[in-house]
């Protein structure tokens, strides 16, 4: 690679075996835009199909009638896409890794044995009587049997809802309720850095409040509960019910828009929403993204560090890889245990060639110096990515410099749990990089940034995200819910998808997200509403209002300010904020801890009683002398009073 400033050009001999270059990039993707139904139609077939698709692109984006349809009259199956069509070809090569939270603790599964777990998975859930069209909520730590279970959903046709395994039991029990799921796969308990989670007891305080639950498969991972894994009728020891199950199970035949998936995900108002995935148009992109980001080789070993809880985990870790036929990682650990080496050792360990992580874990490694990764070999690697957040340029460098050792483009790839896939990023092979900017568009996609009236800006300028035309790895709707889909997405600027992101374009046309411009945060990759951590704040007998922003974190990128106005006679104290946190913890999970809870007498209000979040917004910042006009404030002395009090917590 050289580097002018914090620009970067990939090496000679990277470029010279890369799948895209400068100038295909461009054909294709000015092929893709020009004629998306011609692109697609051909891009369509690297997925096998049962029945092949004649329809390619139908899709509306007016308001009102919100439509989005790919391939729709092909059907396949997702699972046989990532596991069957590979057995004559790569039966025996690896197809997942697993690394345990333990390092002395690792497997191997080929393709061949994936296929008869993924069978012997689907034949259990038949077994309890799941059909396609229902929906399993799948709430399982990072072992290869929540890809087995995903995937044998996908093979039944039934929907899977993976729910983080770091949610509280209340958040749990909101999705299973929200998807009205009645089955649930878990596992007695998960291991992260050493510490045992409690699934399966979470699991059983979640369905207090889920009658419709019928069945609770748990799998034996830690051996924790010994023979109390299973403590009631409905739960099925995953050991005993797969010894009995046969290794062989049919694809369910999918049309292209049946669903998939549903992930549940924060947004700006209300309750997570379940947003929605279908089969064809979402493996299509989520394979192709795979292939050409992460520039994917025969014999590449591909690392992706996110938990299957996530969409990442989803596309990344599952759907694409082994659509492409790759061998993929998966980690039950975290990247601090045994040691901050840990990732780096994985590495070695592995010969991992395709690393991609988040943002806020290279930033919380760089806190540990150089030392820990220099002492590692890490020579295998030929691509780092990113994902999750906006990455600084100071991380960026280092990122590259000391873990990359100069030689790895990065892939800062920027997209959402909504678009599937990758939306906008660098092909490593066709891309000279900016530090800090997820450059260019994929195939297919057609970026806009308009200003607040909607009107689109031209050149170089910085406003808000959309998109302009859908592209097969779009959600669908929001489960059960088109109209929250049309409103979220297709009111705020019609006949475009808004993304709730702001951005940059610079003179080289290069795109640069700056971050969420709505009621969304992004701590440490994890989306939250602020929304719901403030009703979990409210819901505490001693609260009588909050209101949450987001302020700048060195290390998570955004942290939680939440202030909070108690009920009249209660007084704030350290051991209240504890308790307050506590509660939240119990509400949402540990994600959602606030860090720094400001008791505040009073919030801004406009005269009609809106909460002025800017203003909030800015005092969280210390920024006290860019609070603008405060004289449109019911009550402008409250001002003072949250500014004393913040000077305070400092
Ligand atoms: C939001 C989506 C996409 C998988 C993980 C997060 C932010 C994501 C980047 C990036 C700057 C990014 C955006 C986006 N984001 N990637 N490369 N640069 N910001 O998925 O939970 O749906 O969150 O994450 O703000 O809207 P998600």
């Amino acid at each position: 690679m050289s580097t002018v400033g914090h620009v970067h050009e990939a090496s000679a001999s990277f470029k010279n075996n890369a799948l895209i270059d400068a100038a295909t990039y461009r054909s294709w993707y000015d092929a893709s835009i020009r004629d998306p139904e011609a692109f697609w139609s051909e891009h369509g077939k690297r997925i096998d199909w049962i029945k092949p698709y004649t329809e390619v692109k139908d899709t509306d984006f007016t308001l009102g009638q919100v439509s989005i349809k790919w391939f729709a009259d092909g059907t396949t199956n997702v699972a046989y896409n990532c596991v069957d069509r590979h057995l004559a070809t790569r039966g025996d090569q690896v197809a997942i890794i697993w690394e345990g939270d333990d390092p002395t603790n690792s497997r191997s599964i080929t393709y061949r044995e994936l296929h008869g777990e993924v069978c012997r998975f689907a034949n259990v859930l038949k077994a309890r009587g799941v059909r396609k069209g229902d929906r399993v909520t799948i709430y399982m730590p990072m072992i290869p049997e929540a890809a087995f279970a995903m995937l044998a959903c996908a093979r039944i046709g039934a929907l899977h809802s993976v729910v983080f395994g770091g949610f509280s039991a209340d958040s749990l029990r909101s999705r299973i309720l929200g998807c009205d799921s009645n089955v649930v796969i878990t596992a007695d308990e998960g291991l992260r850095g050493g510490k045992r989670v409690p699934l399966k007891r979470t699991v059983d305080e979640a369905i207090q409040g889920c009658p419709a639950v019928e069945t609770v498969i748990v799998v034996r991972n830690t051996g924790g509960l010994g023979d109390k894994i299973t403590s009631h009728p409905r739960d099925v020891d995953y050991t005993t019910a797969r010894a009995k199950a046969a290794s062989d199970c049919p694809c369910e035949e999918m049309g292209a828009e049946d669903p998939l998936f549903i992930l549940f995900t924060s947004g700006s108002t209300g309750a997570p929403k379940g947003v929605l995935h279908t089969t064809g148009g979402y493996l299509v992109y989520a394979a192709m993204t795979h292939q050409y980001v992460f520039d994917l080789h025969e014999d590449d070993v591909y690392w992706c560090t996110a938990d299957i809880g996530w969409v990442t985990g989803h596309s990344y870790i599952v759907y694409g890889p082994l659509a492409n036929g790759a061998t993929t990682l998966m980690f039950e650990g975290v990247p601090t245990y045994p040691s901050v080496s840990r990732f780096w050792e994985v590495v070695d360990k592995h010969k991992v060639t395709l690393f991609y992580t988040a943002p806020t874990a290279i930033r919380s490694l760089m806190g540990a110096g150089e030392a820990p990764v220099k002492r590692t070999n890490r020579s295998s690697l030929r691509l780092l990515g990113t994902v999750g957040e906006p990455i600084n340029p100071e991380a960026w460098e280092w990122y590259y410099r000391v873990v990359g050792d100069s030689r790895c483009p990065i892939v800062d790839t920027w997209w959402q749990t909504e678009t599937g896939g990758h939306m906008i990023t660098p092909l490593p092979g066709a891309m000279t990089l900016k530090a800090g900017s997820a450059t260019l568009p994929f195939f297919g996609v057609k970026p806009q940034i308009v200003d607040t009236e909607g009107r689109v800006l031209d050149g170089a300028c910085e406003g808000a995200l959309v998109i302009a035309d859908s592209w097969p790895g779009q959600m669908r709707t929001v489960y059960g819910d088109h109209k929250r889909f049309e409103d979220t997405y297709f009111a705020t600027f019609p006949g475009t998808y808004f993304t709730g992101d702001g951005c940059r374009r610079d003179q080289d046309g290069y795109y640069w997200i700056t971050g969420r411009i709505d009621d969304v945060l992004n701590v440490s990759g994890h989306r939250m509403g602020t929304a719901e951590i403030e009703s979990a704040l409210v819901a505490h007998e001693t609260v009588s209002e909050a209101a949450v922003v987001g302020f700048p974190h060195d290390v998570k990128g955004q942290g939680i300010f939440a202030y909070v106005t108690l009920m009249q006679g209660t007084s704030g104290s350290d051991d209240l904020r504890k308790a307050l946190s506590a509660h939240v913890r119990k509400e949402i999970g540990p994600i959602a801890t606030p860090d720094v809870i400001l008791f505040a007498p009073g919030l801004p209000k406009t005269r009609s009683g809106k909460i002025m979040r800017r203003i909030l917004r800015k005092i969280a910042e210390n920024e006290f002398h860019a609070l603008g006009d405060i004289s449109t404030l019911a009550d402008p002395s409250v001002v003072e009073d949250l500014v004393t009090k913040r000077r305070e917590t400092m």
